[in-house]
């Protein structure tokens, strides 16, 4: 189903040869960020020092994280389980337009994104994202997948590339359209002829998808464990060349998890400014369990 659902570049398929089941080592791993969100959180805390996420960024001009924040009644996800924290929610409608200090305001976008950021440890190195996504268990708040959407992304210093994006919906270009938007795709570097994209997997509703991303920005090199519900992760592709470190002043940069939303009928260079977008909108993600670890906890596993 998702190999028939889009037409894109460079597509490496997951093979069973990669499939490797990794332990969970939440406790015992060296940890780079914890984003976990304890069960004491309101959303009030979201506006607090206390959210382990920036608690200005990236939302509406006019909003606050109180606002765009939920806590969804879904089972934990996999890397929540452990630590006894809960999922949270994200929420667009038509008050979710960003105002940057370089673009302005950015009126064909849609964002509600928990932003980890001015976090070197995060964006160096040689480190393991863990996280969780699902859909909204309210129906009435679906994404609307003829549209594209970011949902987690590492976006370069100067905010004019992202190194690698996972994705859901309708392709925005044209050339990279298939017939169906009910896909997660990762793709790398934002600029790079031809864009790879490394995994793809149906984005099949109310069940969590659980990501482990190995970033090794020493050597270029990434790495993808996947997994649904309550299994665990298993690696789903080789070690992939992509550009994730950059080169002075886009190295380094921010880790994105949330909602982008971006318009129909616009391009990669005009999508902040042109396009549509339908009015009245009320969507959600959920997102679980976002930790990192320094190095590949896979790696790790395979030799304990
Ligand atoms: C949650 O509980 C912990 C431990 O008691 C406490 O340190 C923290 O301040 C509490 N957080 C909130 C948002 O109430
Ligand atoms: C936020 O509110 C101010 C004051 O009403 C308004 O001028 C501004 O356009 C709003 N921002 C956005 C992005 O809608
Ligand atoms: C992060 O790295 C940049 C660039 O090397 C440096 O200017 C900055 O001081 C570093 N920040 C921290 C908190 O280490
Ligand atoms: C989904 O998006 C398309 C393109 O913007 C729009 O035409 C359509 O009305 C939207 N559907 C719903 C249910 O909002
Ligand atoms: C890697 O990314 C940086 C910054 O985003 C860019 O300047 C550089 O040209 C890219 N390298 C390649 C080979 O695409
Ligand atoms: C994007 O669309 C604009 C307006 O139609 C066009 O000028 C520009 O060349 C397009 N860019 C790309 C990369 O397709």
């Amino acid at each position: 189903m998702a190999s028939r659902s889009l037409m894109l570049s460079t597509l490496l398929l997951f093979l069973s040869t990669f499939a490797l089941s990794i332990p969970l080592q939440t406790q015992t791993c060296p940890k780079t960020f914890d984003g976990r969100i304890p069960q004491n959180f309101t959303k009030q805390t979201f506006t607090t020092a206390q959210n382990p996420f920036n608690p200005k960024y990236v939302l509406g001009h006019n909003q606050t994280w109180d606002q765009v924040i939920d806590f969804p009644d879904v089972p934990s996800s996999i890397f929540d389980s452990e630590a006894g924290t809960k999922p949270v929610e994200v929420e667009l409608t038509d008050a979710s337009v960003f105002v940057s200090g370089s673009e302005g305001r950015e009126t064909a976008l849609r964002r509600a994104e928990l932003l980890v950021n001015n976090k070197n440890q995060t964006v160096s190195g040689k480190v393991t994202w863990m996280f969780s996504m699902r859909t909204s268990p309210s129906p009435s708040l679906a994404l609307n997948l003829s549209h594209e959407y970011l949902l987690a992304f590492h976006e370069a210093q100067d905010f004019q590339a992202d190194f690698w994006s996972l994705k859901v919906g309708l392709p925005m270009q044209e050339a990279l359209r298939g017939p169906n938007g009910e896909v997660l795709y990762l793709q790398g570097y934002k600029w790079a002829q031809p864009m790879q994209t490394y995994f793809m997997a149906p984005f099949t509703r109310n069940v969590w998808h659980n990501f482990g991303l190995y970033l090794d920005f020493v050597d270029n090199k990434m790495q993808i464990a996947y997994s649904t519900g309550a299994e665990k992760l298993e690696i789903v592709t080789p070690l992939l060349a992509n550009n994730i470190s950059g080169t002075p002043p886009t190295t380094l940069g921010e880790t994105h998890f949330g909602l982008q939303k971006r318009p129909v009928g616009a391009n990669i260079t005009n999508f902040l400014f042109n396009g549509f977008q339908p009015e009245g909108i009320r969507e959600r993600l959920v997102v679980g369990g976002v930790l990192q670890f320094l190095l590949w906890v896979a790696s790790a596993s395979r030799l304990v």
